[in-house]
C-alpha cells in the first residue's frame, strides 16, 4: 500500500489531519488500532476553543457542532463558598468556547472521511515506523490478521500517548520534560440537566471539583481523587455527597442528582517530547505532549499541531520550499509550552495536593481572590482558556 501521508491514529488529531489534507488535494491513509465504536464512544474532552471550532467549520465539519454544541461565554470559579464568573467575550474582545464532546467531533470526522476521504482502516495496528530519516518512510502494520507495509512520503504519528510513532525518534536526539501529579480525576456522566448553565471550577479544602456538561440533559462531573483510585470503589451516593460538599456556596445554589451512567479515573501528567519531528516523521497531539485536563487544552493542542502540519505540507507542495515543515516542531512547541504553563497554573490553582500546608492554602485563596478582583489577572485567565493563537 502506498500514499503521500501515512497517518497513525484516528483520534481527533489523525481524523482532522486526514480531512485537512483531503481538502488540500493531498492523499492520506489513516491506520487506527481500535474499532469504530470504541473510537466514537471514548469519553474525553468536552471544550473546544474558539480557534478549534473555527477550524472544524472551515474544514466542512462544523454543521452538527453549530446545531448541537453549546456556546459558552464564561466559567464560574468557586472557592471559600464564593462564586466568581469570568466573562470571556468582555475580557478577550469577543472570544468564547464551545461545549461539544470529543466523541461527537470524532463521529463527524469519521463520517466525512468514510464518505469523501481516503482510506481509514479500523483495527489496523501500526507496529513500527521505519526509515523515518529517509525520503521514503514506511509504517509496518497488522490488519485482519496479516502484516502489511504502508509506503509514504511523510508519516504523522497521531497515535496518542501510548502509541508507537514516538519510539522511531532516536533517544539520543530526544529530550523529555515530564511531571506527574499525586492525584487524578474521577469523572462521571449522569442523566440529569447540568445544575449550572456554565462550567464550574471549584477549589475546596477536600479537593477540586468540576461541573461540566454534554447536553442540556446530560451532566459531566469530575472529582479530584488520590492517585491510583479505583472508580468502582466509589458508590454513586458517595460521589454525589462529595460533589455536593465541594460545590457548596453561601447562597441557595443546589446540585441536582441523577442516574450515573459512566465512571472512570484519569491520571494527571504534564509531558513534552522534543523535538516533534525526525526526518519525515512528525508527531502531533498526545503522541508528543500531555497536559493535565484542568485547562481543557489537550484536544485543542492536537488541532493546532495538525493545522500547522497541513499548512506546512501544502506550502511545500505549492512552492517546493520545506521551510514551514522544517519549522514544524519549533512552531508547535511555542504554543504547546504556553498551554503547558496554563494547564499547570490552573491545576495548582485549584487542586489540593497531599501534605499541603496552611501557608499554601492561603496563597491559593489569594491567587483566586486576585483573579476575582483584578481585571488584569482575570484577563490572563480568559485569554488562556479561550486559546492561544495557532503558530
Ligand atoms: P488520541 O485521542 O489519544 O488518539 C490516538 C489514537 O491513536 C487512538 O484512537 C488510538 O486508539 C490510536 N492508536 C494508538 N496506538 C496506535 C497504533 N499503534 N496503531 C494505530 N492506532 C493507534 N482536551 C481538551 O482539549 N479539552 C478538554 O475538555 C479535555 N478534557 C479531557 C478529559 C479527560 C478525562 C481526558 C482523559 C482528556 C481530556 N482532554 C481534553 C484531552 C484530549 O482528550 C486529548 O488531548 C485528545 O484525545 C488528543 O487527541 P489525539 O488525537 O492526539 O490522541
Ligand atoms: C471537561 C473537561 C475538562 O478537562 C475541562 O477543563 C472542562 C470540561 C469536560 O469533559 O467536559
Amino acid at each position: 500500500m502506498r500514499t503521500t501521508v501515512g497517518i497513525i491514529g484516528a483520534g481527533p488529531a489523525g481524523l482532522l489531519l486526514a480531512r485537512l489534507l483531503h481538502n488540500a488535494g493531498i492523499d492520506s491513509v489513516v491506520l487506527e488500532s481500535r474499532d469504530r465504536a470504541y473510537v466514537e464512544r471514548r469519553q474525553r474532552a468536552g471544550i473546544l476553543e474558539q480557534g478549534t471550532a473555527d477550524v472544524l467549520r472551515a474544514a466542512g465539519a462544523g454543521q452538527r457542532m453549530d446545531r448541537e454544541g453549546l456556546r459558552h461565554d464564561g466559567i464560574e470559579l468557586r472557592f471559600d463558598r464564593r462564586r466568581h464568573r469570568v466573562d470571556f467575550p468582555a475580557l478577550t474582545g469577543g472570544r468564547s468556547v464551545m461545549v461539544y464532546a470529543q466523541t461527537e467531533v470524532c463521529k463527524d470526522l469519521i463520517a466525512l472521511q468514510l464518505a469523501e476521504g481516503g482510506p481509514l482502516l479500523f483495527e489496523a495496528e501500526a507496529l513500527a515506523v521505519e526509515d523515518a530519516a529517509t525520503d521514503a518512510p514506511r509504517v509496518r502494520f497488522r490488519h485482519q490478521g496479516r502484516e502489511d507495509v504502508l509506503e509514504c512520503e511523510y508519516v504523522v504519528g497521531c497515535d496518542g500517548f501510548w502509541g508507537v510513532a514516538r519510539k522511531a525518534i532516536p533517544a539520543e536526539l530526544t529530550q523529555v520534560f515530564e511531571r506527574t501529579y499525586p492525584f487524578g480525576w474521577l469523572g462521571i456522566l449522569a442523566d440529569v440537566p447540568p445544575s449550572h448553565n456554565e462550567l464550574v471550577y471549584a477549589r475546596h479544602d477536600r479537593g477540586f471539583a468540576l461541573l461540566s456538561m454534554r447536553s442540556p440533559s446530560v451532566s459531566r462531573l469530575y472529582l479530584q481523587v488520590p492517585d491510583g483510585t479505583d472508580a468502582g470503589a466509589w458508590s454513586d451516593e458517595e460521589i454525589w455527597d462529595e460533589l455536593e460538599r465541594r460545590f457548596e456556596t453561601a447562597d441557595d445554589w443546589r446540585l441536582e442528582r441523577g442516574p450515573i451512567t459512566q465512571k472512570s479515573v484519569t491520571p494527571m501528567r504534564s509531558y513534552v517530547h522534543e523535538p516533534m519531528r525526525h526526518g519525515r516523521l512528525f508527531l502531533a497531539g498526545d503522541a508528543a505532549h500531555i497536559v493535565p485536563p484542568t485547562g481543557a487544552k489537550g484536544l485543542n493542542l492536537a488541532v493546532g499541531d495538525v493545522v500547522t502540519f497541513a499548512r506546512a505540507l501544502t506550502h511545500r507542495k505549492a512552492t517546493g520550499s520545506p521551510e514551514l515543515l522544517d519549522a514544524y516542531s519549533e512552531t508547535c512547541l511555542r504554543r504547546i509550552w504556553q498551554a503547558e504553563r496554563f494547564s499547570y497554573d490552573m491545576t495548582t490553582l485549584l487542586h489540593r495536593a497531599p501534605g499541603t500546608t496552611g501557608f499554601e492554602d492561603r496563597l491559593q485563596l489569594a491567587r483566586l481572590d486576585r483573579i476575582a478582583s483584578s481585571r488584569a489577572a482575570e484577563t490572563d485567565l480568559a485569554e488562556g482558556y479561550t486559546g492561544f493563537p495557532f503558530g
